[in-house]
């Protein structure tokens, strides 16, 4: 008789013990995953006026929700996408409030902007200089922009094409006597529009290049086939234009067509080709995820 009934507990025994595991997991899994529930009656309704996008893009931010709306509500013609975007990366404040200590240093994805700095200290590593077959004596990147910067340069000359450095690293104390020349000749207000405060350009990143052809002034760079050169290949070395045309709104900087960003080769094809910033870019595939 006992030994008949034993492997009947024994079963018995099992079936409990593995239900009990099974709930528990449920309710684990349950309390993970935000629900309809987790949010206000209120909460609900600022949701709906945004379409509900937070469950259709990974960068929304709760915190933001009020933000969201009111930029919104000032800008009725935008996008909902653009404007989640546009409010992480701080548009809906004016510049240099809010102003937070850039993260990712060291990293070629690193952004500094008119509400990321990067402070008086920060001096990258592996600053080395450039060739002066593409630079101008002494001009110096950290060491993947340098190569990159190197390869673009050998492979335009090989084109027919001179593109030279003519500012590359600039520290801190640099960029602040830069900043306050041109505030004294034309005024902060107009300084701001095309010059970073010291701390914030990113200049002083290592990853930034002003190109010229060695003949006319940076400033006219545009009017150069080798401007030409740079818009088709420049992504292929993993350059950016930094501060594009008809973009000033989001970048805080007039266009410069002088101006490229080393990010790496995918980075700078996505951008390319989805004809973004990189402040847009960033606060959609960087924030918050590396
Ligand atoms: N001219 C760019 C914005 C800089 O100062 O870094
Ligand atoms: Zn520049």
């Amino acid at each position: 008789m006992k030994k008949t009934l034993l492997p009947f507990i024994i079963i018995i025994i099992l079936i409990i013990s593995g239900s009990i595991y099974w709930l528990k997991k449920q309710n684990i899994t349950k309390e993970e995953t935000p629900t309809e529930d987790t949010y206000t009656k209120e909460e609900k309704e600022k949701l709906a006026k945004l379409d509900n996008i937070n469950e259709k893009i990974d960068y929304f931010n709760m915190d933001y929700l009020s933000r969201y709306l009111t930029y919104q509500q000032k800008n009725p013609n935008l996008k909902i996408e653009d404007i989640i975007t546009r409010v992480n990366i701080g548009l809906d404040q004016p510049y240099y409030t809010n102003v937070k200590m850039a993260p990712y240093l060291n990293q070629i994805y690193i952004l500094s902007n008119k509400y990321l700095a990067l402070g008086e200290n920060y001096v990258p590593d592996n600053l080395e200089t450039l060739s002066s077959e593409c630079a101008r004596s002494g001009m110096q990147l950290v060491h993947e922009a340098k190569e990159k910067f190197e390869e673009l340069c050998l492979a335009a000359k090989k084109d027919g094409y001179t593109i030279r450095a003519m500012s590359s690293y600039r520290d801190y104390n640099y960029q602040l006597n830069l900043y306050n020349r041109y505030v004294k000749q034309d005024g902060k207000e107009a300084a701001d529009t095309y010059s970073a405060r010291a701390g914030h350009s990113e200049h002083q990143t290592g990853l930034v290049v002003d190109v010229d052809n060695n003949q006319i002034d940076y400033t006219l760079f545009e009017q150069t086939k080798e401007y030409k050169w740079m818009q088709e290949n420049a992504y292929k070395y993993g350059f950016i234009m930094r501060y594009p045309k008809d973009k000033d709104n989001i970048t805080g900087y007039e266009y410069e067509s002088w101006h490229y960003r080393y990010v790496g080769k995918e980075i700078a094809t996505y951008i390319k080709n989805n004809n973004i910033t990189f402040d847009e870019y960033y606060v959609r595939f960087i924030e918050n995820k590396k």
